[in-house]
Order: structure tokens, then sequence, then C-alpha cells
């Protein structure tokens, strides 16, 4: 007997891991597809597929390339898609093309909902594809970014994608108040169904990085960066404040991004709001477990189902990843 007292432990915590069924009946998370949200890059021409090499496996997709990934995101039991878009040509300092009704993004929602009708179809509120100089909204001489004016355009680019048909508009902006003024638009143009997830707690962070490659906005950014509308990194109650702003004008769901650094605000703002509550790995975070897989660093199925099921642990209702389809394939065979 190697214990002095005999009845200690009195629960050997590995009694209950040591059989699968036992596991499997004490799991307290479960990812399933149904809380994968597929951000995908669109881009104008046919038949291309454009690799990022900063994000191998999340090509830039021509419409034609999108169709047969959206028909399989059905098939996989993905419950919706988030378009991001290449624009290369008709960018100003007004983001213009970001209303224009039969530009690139709602040109693709409408085939997409023609097609697969039962496919959720986000798109991103936000000007920085559509700018010149790659800020998320306009500016004035100095650089700083006009939060009212730049409001006004958001709700046009929220009444546009509605027309064309978009399930969820999603503005990741950071402006005060957008989600107020586009919901008060939405409703007096009659999209009373037209869903609202706000990215509430954006913050200014180095984890975009390949995302501005994908959408070949970085050059256009250049050395300026985002730290006057999103957050600081070191805040939380300030991201508790803006996501019940954003409850109060009408969110119908909030997310918190970057995700895995941010796993703290997820649980913070879940547990406060117990609303739907959604966070977006980005391509900083998808880069990195990318690089490590490539090089053999790392165990690729292992580590993306562990890093996604963070997500659930944390309180994440649903979770936008690059993964997705990934994810959903491998959730298909087991
Ligand atoms: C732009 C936008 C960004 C992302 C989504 N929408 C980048 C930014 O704010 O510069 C980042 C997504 C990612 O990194 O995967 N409003």
């Amino acid at each position: 007997m190697i214990f002095a007292n005999r009845y200690f432990p009195a629960t050997r915590m590995r009694r209950m891991r040591k059989d699968a069924f036992s596991r499997r009946l004490m799991r307290e998370n479960v990812l399933t597809a149904n809380d994968l949200i597929y951000p995908v890059f669109v881009m104008e021409g046919s038949n291309q597929v454009v690799e990022v090499p900063s994000m191998p496996g999340a090509p830039r997709l021509t419409l034609d390339k999108l169709l047969p990934v959206a028909e399989e995101a059905l098939e996989l039991g993905i419950p919706m898609l988030s378009l991001f878009p290449v624009i290369t040509e008709g960018k100003d300092n007004e983001a213009r093309e970001a209303y224009n009704p039969d530009g690139l993004v709602p040109r693709v929602v409408r085939e997409l909902k023609k097609r697969f009708p039962e496919l959720g179809v986000m798109t991103d509120g936000a000007l920085d594809p559509y700018t010149v100089h790659g800020q998320d909204g306009v500016i004035d001489a100095s650089g700083y970014v006009l939060n009212d004016e730049t409001t006004a355009i958001l709700i046009k680019q929220a009444l546009c994608h509605a027309e064309a048909g978009v399930d969820v508009f999603g503005p990741s902006d950071m402006m005060d108040g957008r989600i107020g003024a586009i919901r008060e638009a939405l409703e007096e143009e009659g999209y009373i169904h037209t869903k609202i997830l706000a990215y509430s707690a954006k913050y200014s962070s180095g984890f975009y990085g390949p995302f501005r490659d994908a959408l070949g906005s970085s050059g256009n950014l250049g050395k300026a960066n985002k730290d006057n509308y999103q957050m600081d990194p070191a805040n939380i109650d300030e991201a508790i404040q803006e996501v019940a702003q954003d409850l109060e004008e009408g969110a119908d769901m909030v997310m918190i991004k970057p995700g895995m650094p941010y796993l703290d605000v997820i649980r913070r703002v879940k547990d406060t709001f117990r609303v739907p509550t959604f966070a977006y790995q980005v391509s900083g975070e998808y880069a990195m477990l990318k690089a490590a897989f490539q090089n053999g660093w790392l165990n690729e199925e292992k580590c993306m189902m562990e890093s996604l099921l963070a997500f659930k642990r944390a309180g994440a209702d649903g979770i936008l990843t690059y993964f997705a389809m990934d994810a959903a394939r491998l959730l298909r065979q087991r």
C-alpha cells in the first residue's frame, strides 16, 4: 500500500479518464458543424483560385469557384459563410464602391442566395476594401477616421447588401453608434429580418496582417494603424461597455475579435450578457497554426480541433474560422 491513508485519494480523477465511454459521458463541451462560420475571400473574374502566401488553404476565389465551396459547406452542415471582397478597381476616398448595387459583394450575395437559399450569408460592414488609404472609414486631413460621416456610408452599404438579400450584416468598423443607425435604416426600409452581428469588441490587433494581405489592403494602409477606432488590447471593461451599447442599439449577435488571445473577453461577455456571442479566429491565428502544421511542428487535426473547442469552453456560441471546412469534414468522419 503506497498511500498512508487507504482511503486517499477518495476520488481518483483518472478513474473517469481511463475509458473512452466515461470520457465521452463526462465531456462538458462539444464542437459541431453548427458552431462554424466560414470566412471566404471573393474576387472579380472567373475560373481563378489565388493562394495567399500567408494564409495557405484560404485562397481568394472567383464566384464560379466559390459556388462548389458553398455547396460543400451546406452539405457539411456549416450554417453560414462570411464574404470578404478583394476590390481592385474603384477604390476612392469615400468608398463609393461599398454601396454599388452592381458591385462584387451584392452580386455574390444574390447568386449564393439564389442557388443555396438555406445557406446563411453574411457580409462585412466596413469600408477598408473600398478606400484608397485602407482605413475603415473616411478620413480627415490628419488621417483621423470620421465617425458620423463613416456611419452614413455604412448605412448605405447595409441597405445595399440587404437589398441583395444578405442574411446577416456584420459591421466590423468600430464606429460609435453605427449599430443603432444601421438598425434604424434597415427597419425603415422594411428589412426587419436582416440580422446584425456586431463586431462589438474588435481590438487593434497585429493578428489581422494576413487578412490585409488577402484583401490587398496592407499596401494601402502602409504604416498607419487603426488605434483611433479599434480597441486597446489591454482593455476588458471597455469591451463590456462596447457590447452593452451594441445590444442596446439592436445587435442580434455580438463578436469578440481576435479569438484565441481574447478568450477571457469571450467568457466575460457571455457571463455578463448571456446573448448570442461569437468569436473570430482571425487570419494571424490561422497563419500561425498553419505554419506550424506545415513544418510538422504541431499535429494539424489535433491542434485545429483543440483551438476550436477552446472557444466553446470560453462560452462562444460560434466561431468564424478559416478552418471551418476542414473541421466540419473531420467532424463528419467521427
Ligand atoms: C476589416 C476587417 C478586418 C478583419 C475583418 N474585417 C481587418 C482589419 O480590421 O484591419 C480581420 C479578419 C482576419 O484577420 O481574419 N474591417
